[in-house]
């Protein structure tokens, strides 16, 4: 696998190394495909091609936006068009969007000719900061997410922020959702940064550009925690804090379209920190810390009721993380830090749901 730092790429820069490897490798590289979905095709990939002019020759294949889209026949779709414009091998495909073409994009490259290359411009903030980070590709089975994947390294990541531009504020929040997570799980000096700015972000008062640091800073420790344990048997387990719920609840209400994976993951967070209290050590203050500042990012006026509790366990159950017929959690210790494989009894779930 590779190491953090050697392959993820910031901004201006970012698109020398990107130049300079495609004119390195005309002989290695046949021709390169761009995955696009509608919205990327229209306000992402003139920036593309604005940095990097000869792209413009490259195959472009365009899907619908949106988490529909992200199943095997849009991967069947996608490998009919390589077939079309005679992909072989030495094909590469550059993901540009967010998660779900990345995910998708990532998926193909893995199965087309049992593997070609591939390389990451995600277009949202949840794409940067986690979707496209930690080797993780993959579809969903119907409402199952992403339950048909693979784990598929690409050549290397490109990171800019000014795509954020277009992105609507909904989305940016439910990228911070992920940002939080980590300092959550991980570094509590840097959500204690995130606090600082989530205002001005809610007020609209901070230029999205302006906190590319933080970008960095929540890529980088993702990255950390993949790279000690790049196939999810320990330690990366941790990431999936908030997401046990979360998967649920973006399942349960992925048919009508309603929920997007951060504000999912934030309910999940909400939730999975009052078990880490009841069960976990999280004190009482910490909970509260949580719990003001997430619920600021989503609130959660709509107090979910026990017959969706039932189904949300039944989609629990199924979750691909269990062992032993367990619904297994990560859950905080204190902020900045976080344990996995916790088992927590029904009851207390359905508790967290109502409390
Ligand atoms: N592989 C992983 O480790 C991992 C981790 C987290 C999430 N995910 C997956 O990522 C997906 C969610 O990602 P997402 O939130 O990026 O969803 P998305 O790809 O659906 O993007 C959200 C919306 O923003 C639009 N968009 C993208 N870039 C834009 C831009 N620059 N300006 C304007 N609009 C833009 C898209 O067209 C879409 O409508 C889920 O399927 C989730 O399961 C994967
Ligand atoms: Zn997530």
């Amino acid at each position: 696998m590779k190491k953090r730092g050697e392959f993820i790429h910031f901004n201006e820069e970012a698109y020398d190394v990107l130049k300079n490897y495609l004119l390195h490798q005309v002989d290695s590289i046949k021709n390169i495909f761009i995955l696009v979905d509608n919205i990327t095709y229209t306000h992402c990939l003139p920036i593309l091609f604005q940095n990097i002019d000869f792209l413009k020759k490259s195959n472009v294949i365009k899907i619908k936006s949106g988490e529909k889209e992200k199943n095997i026949y849009t991967c069947i779709q996608i490998c009919k068009n390589l077939e079309k414009f005679k992909a072989t091998r030495k094909s590469l495909i550059i993901n540009l969007g967010g998660g779900v073409i990345t995910d998708t994009g990532g998926f193909v490259a893995s199965i087309f000719k049992r593997g070609i290359r591939f390389i990451n411009i995600p277009t949202t903030l949840l794409g940067m900061v986690d979707a496209a980070i930690g080797y993780k590709t993959g579809v969903n089975l119907d409402s199952i997410k992403n339950e048909i994947g693979s784990f598929y390294v690409p050549e290397f990541l490109i990171i800019d922020t000014h795509f954020l531009k277009t992105l609507p504020n909904k989305e940016i929040f439910s990228g911070m959702a992920e940002m939080f997570k980590h300092g959550l799980i991980a570094d509590k000096n840097f959500w204690t940064q995130m606090n600082q700015i989530q205002t001005d972000i809610i007020q609209n008062k901070q230029n999205k550009n302006e906190w590319t640091h933080l970008i960095h800073q929540s890529i980088l420790i993702k990255q950390k925690i993949v790279d000690q344990d790049p196939k999810e048997k320990g330690l990366r387990k941790i990431l999936n804090f908030g997401h046990t719920i979360g998967h649920a609840l973006e399942s349960y209400f992925m048919n009508m379209n309603k929920m997007l994976h951060g504000f999912a993951v934030t309910i999940g967070m909400i939730y999975e920190s009052w078990i880490s209290y009841k069960i976990n050590g999280l004190s009482m203050s910490d909970y509260k810390e949580i719990r003001s500042s997430l619920s600021a990012l989503c609130p959660i006026s709509n107090q979910i009721d026990n017959l969706e509790i039932n189904k949300l366990l039944l989609i629990m159950e199924h979750d691909k993380k269990n062992e032993k017929n367990k619904i297994q959690f990560s859950l905080l210790k204190e902020i900045g830090e976080c344990s996995y494989n916790c088992q927590v009894p029904y009851s207390l779930i359905k508790e967290s749901f109502l409390n």
